[in-house]
Order: structure tokens, then sequence, then C-alpha cells
């Protein structure tokens, strides 16, 4: 009985100089061998092999060049083992070898010898994975040990990645890494979703230890390691060509089968074991094992090589095995054999059998699963692109989204059971990133968000990223971008499905102004161009000057229904999208009798504000619009008219009421925009509308979703900024499918970004109950402000009461519900009109928030995009409770909570310090459907 050690796999090769000039390709062969830390970019010829290295530039992107301590450097060691690369940052690290072939076999090898390089004298331990699927662990045994890995796996793309893994225990290195072709038929145990990990592979025969067999022996480069026990075995050879059969599954090379053992004492076995290497997951692998076999001595007549396999102690195989005259043949499993805790193999001759039992080699593998598919491979090509472009590091290496906890950071992806990852969203924001927007992000087609803000990105916005079908947030503020913005994108933010935002981009020229087509500007592109632009200027204001001067002469005479083409102050013309230039809007400009048709002589009135009525009207094509007419005694003036106006052409989102157009005919202006056929929230809320029937929670909660998006989209994704200053129920118009979109810009205001968050302005605006108290004090709008009024829109939409109500005494809503809250009377601040049809804990969150919103100090409330994702999580709180509703009652949540410690939160005296830590709401899954809170009603 012979037991060894199968990790007696140190590599003797010698190998010495011999220059060529690396390519980062296979060579004629197919191979890729790589000798890893070593630094340049000029690779050397393997003397014995005659196998050509190159350096790992180009292969990967992190880690650092070291040698190997001159100790460990023998005249024996190969070359390829001078040097390593180590990987001290980053938890995975990644080698990829290009120009594949997609679905072909390959032979994956790595070496590792430590050789103190880093003068720690620490033995590494870490993992290797191929692609997204765990391959081996490396355990380094001592500073001179080579540790050779192997792996046969199907490569479903054109490139593979070997990737190191840093488990915590040592810094991952890598000496060397080989990938050779085998054809498809070769070891059929390896396919698509399992492939083959190499526990040893053994050539029986050899008298020297030296004598290892691979290329050119080899032609797939295999290394054979020799076996060598002359005491308990006769070895057997021949110097002819041992042929392999058609279809061999093998392709064992002649040199490995011309040679075999037979036991020393004729009447005994040849026995062999192994013992299993323990996986993370499985202390007990199975095996696959194939046996080489190939009669070598020419027998007499009638005698017989017959001899049954047996593993610990049973025939592994039912039939015997006859090895035939110098063809190689082999046995072998296709399925692993589980779990053994050591593998005994006993070879022993039949008793038919006149000559003891032989063997010429035999391979044995474990199986690793290979089935984990990456990211969907044009998304993998594009990020690529996008990281190379930028030279982002981060965690950047190998798969972007598999598996999910080496994940890119920045990244944002969705997993699917049957198909492959995508990436969902990027936030690149303040990353540093220059130079042009790649156009690798239009190929991102599963992207929805893509924050981009803060760089120093330059040059045009490409049109590529309008085909993104499902890209909802594009935020570029804060960037060096020229040009305008591309029709297509136009188009998107038009129809609702796209929220840009392009804020402090100073060369961006995105509000109708008169633009240029971003081109390189040379300085005659510049003298052309100014003549041009002042033309156009004179142009307008003479325009207008006409236009003024014949006030309503023009009118009477233009009876037609067509767009005029003419612009008034900085309101551009209703030409549509000319070309992609700049952002020109489908804005048509009326005249008063246009208005007097549309409306039917100012029939209908459908509401009243401080700017004059609002009519009902029609447009030719049957377009029910709103008319908003200014009336000589509003208190809003034609500066306000003018403003609105501007910011209406310029501002587009889904839940911003939208312009159609504009009439500014003498002293009439008027600005129609799209109707609202559902009226004000205001109205629904006192339950006017809507033959009465009251929002639902669902409807409410969409709605308050839906103004906070809107909102959103003033502070953070106009170019400059807006701040409403006028939030409140009555402005916020739902149509026929109680869409909720903010109205009236009348009052709002730009504010200067680069200074501050604020602008100065010496008149209070807004609406009693909804004003910010700091804004009262200070006179100085902020973004917060708006916040504050929407605070209160929140608290009359789970209320139901108005923003000041009598309770009995006049009462602001604010201090009304902080009130009752504080006492934990839930019940008691919710609007009954809706029948209790709504999840407990989603609406003390939304109540949280009213409250967080309309915080004294403005520091203390979130902003509109915190809001806004607080928000989004309520309605899907809210989704989950109606999917739980039909089975289960109203759900109370958080009995064992300190009740004392959420009736604090909403104490009166607003205690920053309890208000501070009860930010938290963290949603919980019980048994995976039941959503619990950490804060929230006590249960009774
Ligand atoms: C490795 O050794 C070579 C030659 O001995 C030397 O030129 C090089 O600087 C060394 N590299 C490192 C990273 O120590
Ligand atoms: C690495 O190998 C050594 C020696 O065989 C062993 O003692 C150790 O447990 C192994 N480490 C791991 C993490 O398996
Ligand atoms: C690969 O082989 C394993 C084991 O024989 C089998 O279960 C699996 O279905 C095979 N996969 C494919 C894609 O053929
Ligand atoms: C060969 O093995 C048999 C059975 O183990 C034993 O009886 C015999 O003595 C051995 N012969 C020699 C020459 O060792
Ligand atoms: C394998 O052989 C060894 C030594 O002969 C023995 O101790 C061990 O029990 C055997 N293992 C199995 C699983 O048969
Ligand atoms: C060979 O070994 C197997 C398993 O131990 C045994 O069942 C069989 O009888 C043996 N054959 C001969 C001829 O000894």
């Amino acid at each position: 009985m012979a037991a060894w050690s199968w990790l007696l796999l140190l590599c003797f090769t010698v190998a010495t100089a011999g220059v060529l000039q690396v390519r980062a390709q296979p060579d004629s062969n197919g191979f890729i061998s790589i000798d890893c830390g070593l630094p340049g970019k000029t690779g050397f010829v393997d003397d014995k092999s005659k196998l050509s290295f190159v350096p790992d530039d180009g292969f990967t992107d992190g880690g650092a060049c070291r040698n190997i301590s001159a100790e460990y450097i023998t005249p024996g060691l190969g070359k390829r083992y001078h040097t390593l690369r180590s990987f001290p940052d980053g938890v995975r690290n990644c080698y990829t070898l290009r120009s594949l072939v997609s679905g072909l076999k390959y032979l994956l090898r790595a070496s590792f010898l430590y050789g103190n390089y880093d003068g720690l004298n620490k033995l590494p331990v870490f993992d290797l994975h191929v692609g997204v699927n765990y391959w081996t662990m490396v355990n380094i045994t001592g500073p001179d040990d080579a540790v050779i890995v192997e792996a046969i796996v199907v490569v479903p793309e054109d490139f593979v990645q070997v990737c190191l893994v840093n488990t915590g225990a040592g810094t991952p290195f890598i000496s060397s890494l080989d990938l050779r072709p085998l054809k498809n038929t070769l070891y059929p145990q390896a396919n698509a979703t399992q492939g083959l990990v190499l526990l040893g592979r053994l050539n029986f025969g050899p008298t020297d230890y030296t004598d290892i067999i691979r290329y050119p022996d080899d032609p797939h480069d295999r290394i054979w390691f020799p076996w060598v026990d002359s005491t308990n075995w006769n070895k057997i050879s021949t110097a002819k060509k041992v042929q392999n059969l058609d279809n061999d599954m093998y392709e064992t090379p002649t040199a490995v089968m011309q040679t075999a053992i037979t036991p020393r004492n004729a009447s005994t076995n040849i026995e062999f074991s192994w013992g299993p290497v323990p996986l993370p997951n499985d202390p007990t692998p199975g095996y696959i094992a194939i046996f080489h076999f190939s009669e070598l001595q020419l027998l007499p007549g009638n005698a017989v090589r017959e001899f049954y396999i047996n593993l610990n102690g049973k025939p592994w195989f039912l039939t015997a095995f006859k090895p035939e005259y110098l063809y190689s043949d082999a046995t072998f499993n296709r399925n692993p054999y589980p779990g053994y805790s050591r593998y005994n193999i006993s070879i022993n001759a039949t008793v038919n059998s006149m000559l003891p039992p032989l063997i010429n080699a035999v391979e044995v593998f474990s199986v690793i699963s290979t089935a984990t598919i990456g990211t969907d491979l044009q998304d993998v090509s594009a990020i690529m692109a996008i990281k190379e472009k930028y030279q982002v590091k981060k965690n950047w290496m190998g798969d972007p989204c598999v598996p999910k906890m080496l994940a890119w950071d920045k990244l944002t992806c969705s997993y699917a059971i049957s198909s492959p990852a995508r990436i969902t969203s990027i936030n690149l924001s303040s990353s540093g990133l220059s130079g042009e927007i790649s156009s690798s992000f239009g190929n991102l087609e599963a992207l929805q968000n893509l924050d981009l803000s803060n760089n120093n990105l330059a040059g045009p916005i490409p049109d590529a990223l309008s085909q993104l079908p499902s890209l909802t947030v594009l935020d570029l503020t804060g960037n060096q971008l020229s040009g305008s913005i591309p029709s297509g994108l136009l188009k998107r933010i038009q129809d609702g499905s796209l929220n840009l935002r392009y804020a402090n981009n100073p060369n961006l020229c995105a509000n109708g102004n008169s633009c240029q087509p971003a081109k390189k500007k040379s300085k005659v592109a510049i003298y052309i161009v100014v003549p041009v632009v002042l033309v156009v200027v004179i142009i307008s204001v003479a325009t207008l000057l006409c236009c003024l001067l014949r006030r309503t002469k023009q009118a009477s005479m233009n009876n037609s229904l067509k767009p005029q083409n003419e612009t008034a102050i900085n309101v551009p013309s209703n030409s549509g999208y000319r070309h992609s230039s700049s952002l020109r809007l489908e804005n048509r400009r009326f005249t008063y009798n246009e208005l007097e048709k549309i409306t039917n002589n100012f029939q209908r009135v459908l509401g009243r504000g401080g700017f004059g009525y609002v009519y009902d009207g029609f447009l030719e094509d049957g377009t029910q619009v709103a008319v908003k007419l200014r009336s000589e005694s509003s208190s809003q003036g034609p500066k306000e008219f003018l403003a609105e106006a501007q910011i209406l052409t310029r501002i587009h989102h889904k839940n911003l009421v939208s312009m159609i157009g504009y009439c500014k005919d003498g002293e009439y202006m008027a600005l129609v925009y799209e109707y609202m056929s559902e009226g004000t929230l205001q109205e629904h809320i006192a339950g006017k509308n809507n033959n009465g029937r009251y929002l639902t929670w669902r409807e409410r909660l969409r709605i308050a979703l839906e103004s906070a998006q809107g909102l959103e989209y003033l502070h953070n994704g106009c170019n400059p900024p807006l701040i409403h200053r006028d939030v409140k129920a009555t402005n916020i118009l739902l149509n026929t499918r109680l869409e909720a979109k903010i109205a009236d810009f009348g009052l709002s205001k730009t504010f200067n970004y680069n200074n501050d968050t604020h602008v100065s302005t010496n008149t209070l605006v807004g609406t009693p109950g909804y004003v910010d108290p700091e804004y009262q004090a200070t006179m100085q709008p902020t973004t917060k402000s708006d916040v504050y009024s929407f605070g209160v829109v929140l608290l009359e939409l789970v209320t139901g009461k108005p923003a000041i109500l009598c309770d009995p005494q006049p009462i602001s809503i604010i201090q009304w519900a902080r009130q009752r809250l504080a006492r934990g009377n839930m019940e008691g601040v919710v609007d009954a009109h809706m029948h209790s049809d709504h999840d407990v804990n989603g609406v003390w969150k939304v109540a949280d928030i009213a409250l967080k919103c309309t915080m004294q100090a403005s520091a203390q409330r979130p902003t509109m995009t915190e809001v806004v994702a607080q928000l989004q999580e309520c309605l899907e709180l809210e989704d989950r409770h109606s999917a739980m509703n039909d089975t289960n009652n109203n759900f109370y949540a958080g009995n064992n909570i300190d009740t004392n410690s959420s009736y604090n939160m909403y104490n009166i005296d607003q205690s920053t310090d309890v208000i501070q830590s009860s930010t938290t709401f963290e949603i919980e899954h019980n048994f995976g459907r039941v959503p619990t809170m950490a804060i929230g009603p006590a249960a009774r």
C-alpha cells in the first residue's frame, strides 16, 4: 500500500532568457501564459517548453509587482516564479483573458510561490474565482511551495476572468497564469454548468521526479507529474507510439502512456489513495477519477491482462478492464463520487487474468458549479468601457453585479432568476470624472438612474442617453457640459418619462436662449456667433416694440389660429424642436381673439387665483385647456406673469403642470395650461370633488409622492434651481387619472445655487398656514421653505383637515397634529374618511415625515430628495399592506417597544435630541411578508 501526497506539486522547470514582445492575446496555439508581476512590456520564451510568457500588463489593473526574496531563488526555479503580483487593496482583483471563443472549453492554471516576497513570512490563504463562480481556495503551505491550481471550464463569453478574493487571511498574490484551449469533446464531465478542479494528474512509471511531461509532449500543455515508487512497483514502458482512439475523450499524450506500473509481487494489487481536500462549503467533496490504461507489452497468443478497479473495497466499475495494446483508453466516472473521508483505490486482477494489473496514469478532479451567470454582456462591455475611459478604480474588478456581495460600488443591479443581472443605476457623483460623457452609458439598456453630478465632465450631452427606455433620472448637475440638450432627451422630459437635472453647467445652453450647436469653438466661430446673436436680440426687441405699439389692433387683424412666430421677451418661439441645438418648446402664442374662441367668450370659470380667473377652454383640435387670464385688478403684475411664463417654458416634469401657450396681446396677458380635470388637491381633501368620494390612503400617498417629485425637480432638476414659495393643497392639481402636478409658479424665485440655498427678496410671499417661520423671520426663502409648506400638505393628506383649523381657536394643523401624535393618538389624527383602509404603520411614517418637514429650524428638515425617498418607501409599504389585506386585518407593530420613546418623538417641545435619535424607521421582514416598524403605535 502506497499512500502519497498530492501536494507534491513542485515545479522544477528551468527557464532562462529569450526575449519577445508582448501580445496580450493567445499565441498560435491559442495559449496565454502570463508571468505575473513581471514589470515592463517584454516577455520571454521559456527555455524548456519554448512557450512565450508575457508580463501581466494589460491583463489586470490592480496590485503591485513584487520579487520573491533572493534566498528562494534557486537555480532550478522557473523564471515565472521570480516575480509575482500582490493585491493588498480591494476584496476582489481580477485578470481578464480576452480573445477567447465563447462556449469553448479551456484549461486554466494559476501558480503561486510566496517566497517571502513581503518579508513578513506570513503564508496567506485566499479564494480564487473563475468568472463569477467559486473556483478554489489557495492555501499557501510553505514559503517555497509552488501551489498550482487548475480548472477545466466552459467559458460562456469571449473572455474569462480569474479573480483573487481576499478572505481576510492574508494578501492574495499570484505568480503565473495560463490558459489553454481544449476541444469541447474533451473532458465531457465539464460542461456549461459544471467545471472540473484538478486534485492531481499523475504519470506512472518514470524513474525521476523531474520527469514532468507537459507541452510540447502534451499538445494541451497539461502537467503530468511523475509518481516514482520503485520499491512497490515494477515499471514497464515502450518506445512505440501509443495511439489515441478516434473521439478520444482525454487525448492523453503518448509520452505519458508509454510508461506504466505493475505490482512488484505479481500476486498483490495496485493500491493508492487520496484524501479529500475540504472546501469551505463541503468538508468531503466528491471526486471524478479518470484512469488511463494502455497495454505496453505484446502478450503471447492466449495471454490475458484483465482487472477490476475497487474503491474502498467495493468494485467501482462493474466490468473488468482489458487494456488494448498501444492504444490509449480510459475508464472514469461521470458524476462525482460523493463524500468519503478517504478514497482507497485498489486494482486487482480478475480470475481469468494471467498477468498482474497495470496502470499508466490517473487524473482526479472535484467539480464546481459554473451555473451562475454574470451580468448581461452588453452591460458588462459598456461599464468596462466606462471604467476604462474614466479610469475608475474603487472596487471595479471582476463582474459588475455578480456575486452580489462583490458587486461594484456605486452600481445598483437587478437580479432575476433566469436571466443575467442588469445594471439599473450608476452613481458617479463627485467621482472626479473628466472628459466627455461616454456614449457607452447609452448601451446600458436597463439603466434607470444615472448620477454624474459634480464632476468635471465637459462637451455635449450624448443623445444616445435618450434611447435608454428605463432611464428616469439623469443628474448632470455641476459639470462643465456645453452645447444644448439633445432633442431626444427633450422629448423624454416633455412626455414626463425623464427627470433631467443639469443645474450648474455654466456652458450648457438650455433655456431656449439663442444658442449655438455644440461645436469646437474657434476664434472665427466666435466672430460669427456674436453678431448673429446681437442681430437676433435686436430683431426680438424690435418685434416686441412693434407688437406693443400695435396693441389690440394686431389681435383683431389676426384671427387665424395658427401659432405665431414672434418671440416675446425671453419666451421662446413656438417652433417646436427645430433642431437639437436648443431647448425649444412647443409653446404657441395666442392672441386675445383666439382665447375668446377657445374659452367660448370666457364662459366657464374653473377657478380663481391671485392672478385672476382661470377659464375652461378647448383648442381647435379638441384638447381641453385651462386659460389663466390676468385681471386688471390682479395682485400679480406683468412681472409675475412673465416670471411664470419664463419658468414654465423651461421646466418640464410629469409632476409639474405644463404650459401649452401664452398670450401677451396688448394689456391682455394669459397663460394656457394643460387641463387638470380633477381640480385641486384641496377640493379632494375637503370632499368637494369626485362626487363626494374621499381619496383613499393609497391615492393620497401617490399624490404626496408625485407632488414631492415635482418639487424635488424644481429644487434639483432646474437650471437655475427654483423655490416655489407657495406650495399648498390648492396649488396641487389632479388630472383624470388623479396624477398630481404642481401649479402656479408666479411666485417662484430662482436662487443662486453657487452661493447658498437662498435668495434675498424683500416681500414675504406665500399663504397663511403654509409659510416657513424661518423665512418669515429672515425674509429669505430657501428650498427648505418649500419643504415646510409641503409638510403642511402632507398633514392635510393624513388628517383631511385644512392648514389652519378651528379647534375651537384657530390653530395650525402642525400644532394640532403634533399635540395628538405626542400622545400617541393616531386615530384622533387620521382622516376618518379613509375608513381605516390603510396600513397604520404607513400613516405613522407619513405623519413623521410631515413633522420633520415642519420642524422649526430649517436645518432639521429633510430635503425634498429625502422626502421623495421616504414617501416611495411608504408607498411600497402600503402596497405590501394591500397585498396582505385580503387575508389579514390591520396589523399593529411595535408592541414590544418602549412606548415612551415613541411618544417622545412627537413631543411638542421638539427636543432636538429625541427627534434626531428617532429618525430611523427600520422596516423588517418577519417571515418575509409582514412589515413591522421599530417605531409605531403601541398595541393596546
Ligand atoms: C525586482 O528585481 C529586479 C531585478 O533584480 C529589480 O530591477 C526590480 O527593481 C525589483 N523589483 C521590485 C519591485 O523590488
Ligand atoms: C491550510 O493548510 C494547512 C496545512 O495543510 C492547514 O493546517 C490549514 O488548516 C489550511 N488552512 C485552511 C484555511 O484550510
Ligand atoms: C452538466 O453535467 C451535470 C452532471 O452530469 C449535469 O447535471 C448538468 O445538467 C450538465 N449541464 C449541462 C448544461 O449539460
Ligand atoms: C507476494 O504476495 C503474497 C501475498 O501477499 C505473499 O504470500 C508472497 O510471499 C509475496 N511474494 C514475495 C516474493 O514477496
Ligand atoms: C483506506 O485504507 C486505510 C489504510 O489501509 C484504512 O485505514 C482506511 O480505513 C481505508 N479507508 C476506507 C474509507 O476504506
Ligand atoms: C477484487 O476485489 C474485489 C473487491 O475487493 C473483490 O470483490 C473481488 O473478488 C476481487 N477479485 C479477485 C479476483 O480477487
